[in-house]
């Protein structure tokens, strides 16, 4: 029997490949340029699987290009890319990868914690352009963060990670989400559940740990940053949209809050302009979860699920199982 036909729109990496090419025929996107759409549209008309990043759409037109397709697995646990409803309609599994990348995304949080608040880019530039004079008892002087409030906005896995790491610098941990959690996790987290409006006017650092859905666009606009202390940060590494950047750069612009570390950005790769050179923003190019380590064990939980829709067991990750329960009939 030929085996399924599968486009990879990245040629991911080894170890992921030599399991792919035992089961599937690949096709694998090898361009450093990223997949041009028109491309995938063609590319994937033929194919009954596909492995894609979050920066491409799995949508109707996609879909209805593709009537052989019965997989689309984002390598990312973030799946606003992909229209699950759509894939429902059409018979396609849709599968993300959840839980390997909670640890690694947490800590990349805490770098942009500490970087702006202790101004790491200002420190560095000033070594890197020679102009560091030595020593100076008021130079650089950043905002301590052992001891302060923190407030995670979203308490899934990747903001519970984020706030067990507070614990060890002896912080106020506060958290929001639409539903409060069990009392053992919270007491696992040492973190108290409180309103939205509550956890913005008394955290020190606001981390944003919610998924990318309608009720969570534009979560932090004006309103928002009115209600923050002065004195604190924004702290980004959920979806870009959830921060309203031209909200954000007037509250930087007019001191409502101190600085933003930024990771995701609402139209990337862009960066709203205001947010560009100013020396309270630091800014990273969608990296949370990239530790060499963390991203393989993304494309191999991919990889995983792509044999077992096509072995005929469920998918572990599968985003829409409904699809299989009526494929059984
Ligand atoms: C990265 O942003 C992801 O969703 O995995």
């Amino acid at each position: 029997m030929s085996k399924p036909r599968l486009l990879a729109t990245r040629p991911l990496f080894e170890p992921v490949r030599n399991l792919l090419d035992d089961h599937f025929s690949m096709e694998y996107w090898t361009n450093p340029e990223r997949i041009p759409r028109a491309e995938l549209l063609s590319r994937v008309a033929g194919k009954d699987g596909l492995i894609c990043l979050l920066t491409e759409k799995v949508d109707e037109e996609l879909l209805s290009g593709a009537p052989n397709l019965k997989l689309a697995a984002t390598v990312s646990v973030g799946f606003d890319n992909i229209d699950v409803a759509a894939c429902t309609r059409h018979g396609v599994v849709a599968t993300n990868t959840p839980g390997v990348l909670d640890e690694t995304t947490a800590d990349f949080a805490w770098v942009l914690i500490f970087a702006v608040a202790r101004r790491l880019l200002e420190g560095v530039e000033m070594i890197q352009s020679q102009t560091w004079k030595g020593w100076d008892l008021d130079q650089l002087c950043g905002a301590d963060v052992w001891g302060k409030t923190l407030g995670v906005v979203g308490f899934g896995r990747i903001g519970r990670a984020v706030a067990r790491r507070a614990r060890g610098f002896g912080m106020k941990i506060l958290y929001s989400d639409a539903l409060r959690v069990a009392e053992e996790v919270e007491r696992e987290a040492s973190a108290q559940y409180v309103e939205f409006d509550r956890l913005l006017s008394e955290s020190d650092f606001v981390t944003l740990h919610v998924p990318l859905l309608p009720s969570t666009r534009h979560l932090m606009s004006t309103p928002q940053f009115a209600r923050m202390k002065r004195s604190a940060f924004l702290i980004n590494t959920s979806r870009g949209p959830v921060v309203d950047e031209a909200a954000l750069v007037a509250a930087l612009d007019s001191g409502k809050i101190a600085g933003a570390a930024l990771d995701v950005f609402e139209n990337e790769p862009n960066v709203h302009p205001g947010l560009l050179g100013r020396k309270n923003a630091v800014l990273t190019p969608h990296i949370a979860s990239a530790s060499l380590e963390t991203r393989t064990k993304m494309a191999m939980i991919a990889a995983q699920n792509a044999i077992a829709l096509f072995d005929g067991r469920r998918p572990p990750n599968a985003l829409n199982p409904d699809v299989l329960e009526k494929s059984r009939g």
